[in-house]
């Protein structure tokens, strides 16, 4: 494992404790948009990141469901949690960027807030083009680089210091979406042009 992903794991199992008082407005805003794109899953379906399992409420009971996250600490927050999915659920701990599933394993991926935390987006998106099977569906809720010029500018000069405790907030998401292999099918804007949900296939 590489010292950046040493460090990155070390930086989200601090961030783990204060992880659900951050995300619950958030969740209380932004739940309804993630329960209608988890809704879409089919099949088996990978998680990518479990978080603190907040997400897990969204799970529709039609899917089977691994979720995973390189952080022990998240994944022990997560596992109070499993009890809210509808669906059946695993927690497994993995790196995105070095997952250990077959090829075409999985009929569904789902990510949340996910892709601004990965610390090699690209890398990790190809991983889970090669586990998805068939068309393959990528449903994903991040928030990313407005491309508003100002605002965008400001997500740039503040990143540095941002990214130290949690995420990155300057991600290009499609833009790697679609240099991991992936063809977009969906982009719609949740908030201004920075929380977005994506779908896109193995194309
Ligand atoms: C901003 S949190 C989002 C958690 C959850 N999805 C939510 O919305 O509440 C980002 C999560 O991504 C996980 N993560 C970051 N990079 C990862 C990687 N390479 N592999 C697996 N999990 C990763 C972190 O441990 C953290 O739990």
């Amino acid at each position: 494992m590489s010292n950046r992903t040493q460090d990155a794991i070390r930086k989200w199992n601090r961030a783990a404790k204060s992880l659900d008082l951050g995300n619950r407005g958030e969740h209380l805003r932004y739940g309804p948009f993630k329960r209608e794109l988890f809704g879409k899953a089919e099949g088996r379906t990978l998680l990518v990141a479990a978080g603190t399992g907040l997400d897990f409420k969204y799970l529709p009971a039609h899917i089977e469901v691994t979720a995973i996250d390189f952080s022990p600490v998240m994944l022990s927050y997560a596992e109070r949690r499993m009890g809210e999915s509808a669906a059946p659920l695993e927690l497994v701990q993995a790196d995105v960027t070095e997952l250990e599933f077959e090829d075409e394993s999985f009929d569904t991926v789902l990510t949340s807030c996910t892709f601004c935390s990965v610390p090699d987006a690209v890398k990790g998106l190809k991983q889970l083009r090669r586990v998805l099977r068939g068309p393959g569906r990528l449903l994903m809720f991040e928030h990313v680089r407005p491309r508003l010029p100002y605002l965008g500018l400001m997500m740039d000069l503040m990143n540095p210091l941002v990214r130290l405790i949690g995420p990155e907030i300057n991600r290009r998401t499609a833009d790697n979406v679609r240099a991991a292999g992936f063809r977009l099918t969906r982009e719609y804007n949740v908030f201004l042009d920075m929380v977005k949900l994506f779908e896109a296939e193995k194309g």
